[in-house]
């Protein structure tokens, strides 16, 4: 099986996150992972599941003037995040709006606050509904994986994300076998 995991991160967690899920995905075959400013370079047809995450922003997908406040938090002197490379440019909302139509199998993830999703908004949600408008069949439930208020990843979190990795790794090849 092969998979591609895209990913948006603008402090890292979500490419920590999206590290851990291709781990566990790397279980049934081989896995490439890219930050979504090099996705425009991967055929998306060649591969067996595409896996898209990135960071809840005002309760769904980054956009620019989001992904500015992200950059000027992180430049504030007692800021306790650092800037991913390429943090200020395009983000997953506007990649997957880039698409022509496609097709095959896809499922989402995104890093957010831990509270209640109906307070902080998922960005996963907004993914899947551009995932399906782009003709994408969705394998699974999107997942959320939480920070602390210091945009830290919680204990486990990692590990959990690894596990689901696996976990869809087994639907997925099952399903095709
Ligand atoms: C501008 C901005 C807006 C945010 N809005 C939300 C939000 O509405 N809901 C939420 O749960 N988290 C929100 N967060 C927290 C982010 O989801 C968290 O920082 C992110 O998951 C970290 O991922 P990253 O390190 O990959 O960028 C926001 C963060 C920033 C910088």
């Amino acid at each position: 099986m092969r998979t591609l995991v895209v990913y948006e991160s603008m402090f890292g967690n979500t490419r920590h996150v999206a590290d851990a899920i291709a781990r566990g995905l790397e279980s049934a075959g081989t896995v490439t992972t890219v930050p979504v400013t090099r996705a425009a370079d991967e055929e998306l047809s060649s591969y067996d599941l595409v896996m898209v995450g990135g960071p809840t922003h005002v309760h769904g997908m980054s956009r620019e003037s989001t992904r500015h406040g992200a950059a000027v938090t992180a430049h504030k002197p007692d800021s306790t995040v650092a800037l991913e490379p390429d943090a200020e440019s395009e983000g997953i909302r506007e990649w997957l709006d880039s698409l022509p139509p496609s097709h095959g199998k896809a499922a989402a993830f995104d890093t957010r606050a831990d509270a209640p999703a109906l307070l902080t908004g998922r960005a996963s949600k907004g993914i899947c509904r551009k995932l399906r408008l782009r003709g994408f069949d969705l394998v699974a439930e999107s997942e959320s994986f939480l920070v602390d208020k210091e945009s830290r990843l919680e204990e486990g979190e990692e590990a959990r994300a690894e596990q689901w990795g696996r976990t869809l790794a087994q639907q997925v090849s099952s399903a095709r076998a």
